[in-house]
């Protein structure tokens, strides 16, 4: 049993592995996989309000936490574009979080700061999750990652997830090495050397006593369960030449279907720009699109959970 009750989601490293399979259960308890109907679910969460505070674009996180909310029987209040709201006029980041706060019983905040959702949790007295905070951190994300693998492969101790792509700059990769490294999860990093994952996560790799392999292109005879496909972050290049050197060295088009024959799943956190080509889309082991579905029942029990609404 585990309390979250008016607990922050900040920072993916403050769950332990236990919590956080405690989330993916919870979950389940979401998924229409797993439960024939979720007529119930409507009022486990009646009268309360989530505060969505969009300071940066966002497509699936946005959305999908709109969707939680409200079929867990929350309102919502909040802005996806600061300049609609007194920001414009010059109000202060902590005043309107403040604001926000007297308004709602949890707030969901992205921010292209890194920090900023921190910086909300210090204000607020409802919980806050970070929603993503620039470079930084998108835990949500890496708890449907870590979902979307459980559902998929049954368990997580002992299986092999590649992780490819922008492995320097990616938060996603970052947060979900670490979140693997909790459990027996052999990682296999593929990037251009340039792009490859910063010593700094490889020394906890180490420390943790993580099995890891690095390639500089895909290997052919690759041995996975996931590949887990990453778009290049143009906007954290200083030079757009560097950004143009190693844009197109790892799109996966139609010669990856023999990889996803084999039974390796691709995974992608999405957006995507050019890096899975759309022919690989229907293939059943492509399943990035029911990934960002599993976002959805992992932000219900989440909503649920700090709200106190779930045990
Ligand atoms: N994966 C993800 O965070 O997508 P959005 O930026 O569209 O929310």
């Amino acid at each position: 049993m585990q309390n979250f009750k008016g607990r922050d989601i900040i920072d993916i490293n403050d769950f332990s592995k236990e919590e956080l399979l405690f989330i993916l259960k919870t979950a389940k308890k979401f998924d229409p996989q797993f439960v024939k109907s979720d007529r119930s679910n409507y009022t486990i969460a009646q009268g309360k309000i989530a505060g969505l505070l969009f300071f940066e674009q966002s497509t699936r996180t946005e959305q999908s936490f709109r969707s939680a909310a409200q079929k867990i029987g929350m309102g919502i209040i909040g802005f996806n574009d600061p300049q609609s709201t007194s920001i414009h006029k010059g109000e202060s980041f902590s005043d309107t979080i403040r604001i926000m706060d007297s308004y709602a019983d949890c707030l969901i905040i992205r921010h292209p700061k890194a920090g900023a959702a921190k910086e909300a949790a210090e204000i607020a007295l409802i919980p806050v999750i970070n929603a993503g905070d620039g470079p930084n951190q998108h835990p949500t994300q890496t708890m449907l990652d870590l979902y979307t693998m459980l559902k998929e492969a049954g368990k997580l101790d002992g299986i092999t997830v590649a992780l490819m792509g922008d492995l320097k700059y990616g938060r996603t990769v970052h947060a979900l090495s670490l979140a693997l490294s909790l459990f027996k999860i052999k990682q296999i990093f593929i990037a251009h050397p340039t792009l490859a994952m910063p010593e700094e996560f490889l020394k906890i790799l180490v420390q943790r006593g993580v099995e890891y392999e690095q390639f500089d292109k895909l290997p052919d005879n690759l041995q996975a369960d996931f590949l887990y496909q990453t778009r290049v972050q143009k906007e954290r290049f200083q030079d757009l030449n560097e950004y143009k050197k190693v844009k197109d060295k790892f799109i996966l088009d139609a010669t990856f279907k023999k990889f996803l024959d084999r039974g390796i799943k691709l995974m992608h956190p999405l957006p995507r720009v050019n890096e899975i080509t759309p022919q690989l889309d229907t293939h059943p082991n492509a399943i990035y699109f029911a990934q960002a579905r599993n976002g959805l029942y992992v932000r219900e029990a989440l909503l649920g959970l700090i709200l106190g609404r779930l045990t």
